[in-house]
């Protein structure tokens, strides 16, 4: 049974794709065994909560040394002995430690076909304004492999999405999260639970893809 942490900083809707996945038999051989926020009033917790999954916040503003912060999420990460950690819109610069020590087992969503509309800065909103003001036609969500860099670990799934003329940001960034990041996520998750992924020369793929 693998199991799973899924770091959080907002409404949870990801997270809430993953808990209906699990419920469905969408994702198989995984638990989630915490939900870590870095925000006390992030609904994602709520989400965890009424799902009956230990919830814990820790917040930056907490720790007068980011070094201490840093710590603490380490230590929290590390107190459900996650087999994979999930970054679901968690929007905090990870500690390098934490990303060392999870190498290969951390994967993130990113609301955008990676390469294109990453990196720092990237993230929410923003990205869907930049994928309108370039005249994209089409965008989509990524699941990759979490390393040192920013949005620039090895990709695992991708999935695009039409751009229409008449979307506005928010409904552009609403179709992404339900046509793709609902989507690839669990099914990025039940791949790695059934041990079909494969990495090679830097990059990973699904098996019988
Ligand atoms: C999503 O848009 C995701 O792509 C990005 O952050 C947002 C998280 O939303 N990484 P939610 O908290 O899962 O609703």
């Amino acid at each position: 049974m693998l199991r799973v942490v899924v770091m959080v900083s907002g409404g949870g809707t990801n997270l809430q794709a993953i808990l209906d996945a699990m419920k469905d038999g969408k994702i198989t051989n995984a638990e989630i065994s915490g939900v870590i926020s870095n925000k006390k009033d992030a609904y994602a917790l709520t989400r965890a909560e009424g799902a009956g999954i230990p919830a814990v916040c820790v917040s930056p503003k907490d720790y007068a040394q980011r070094e201490d912060f840093n710590e603490a999420l380490l230590a929290a990460v590390d107190s459900f002995a996650p087999d994979l950690v999930v970054l679901a819109g968690f929007l905090v610069i990870l500690p390098e430690l934490l990303v060392k020590n999870y190498k290969n087992r951390m994967i993130n969503i990113h609301p955008a076909l990676l390469p294109s509309f990453g990196g720092k800065g990237y993230y929410g909103l923003r990205v869907h304004e930049e994928v309108l003001a370039r005249g994209c036609k089409v965008t989509g969500a990524t699941v990759h492999f979490v390393d040192e860099g920013c949005d620039s670990g090895p990709i695992l799934l991708q999935k695009a999405v039409e751009v229409k003329h008449s979307d506005t940001p928010e409904v552009l960034q609403r179709r992404v999260m339900e046509e793709a990041e609902w989507q690839i996520l669990p099914r990025a998750i039940d791949l790695i639970s059934n041990g079909k992924v494969v990495f090679e020369d830097g990059r990973v793929f699904a098996k019988d893809m």
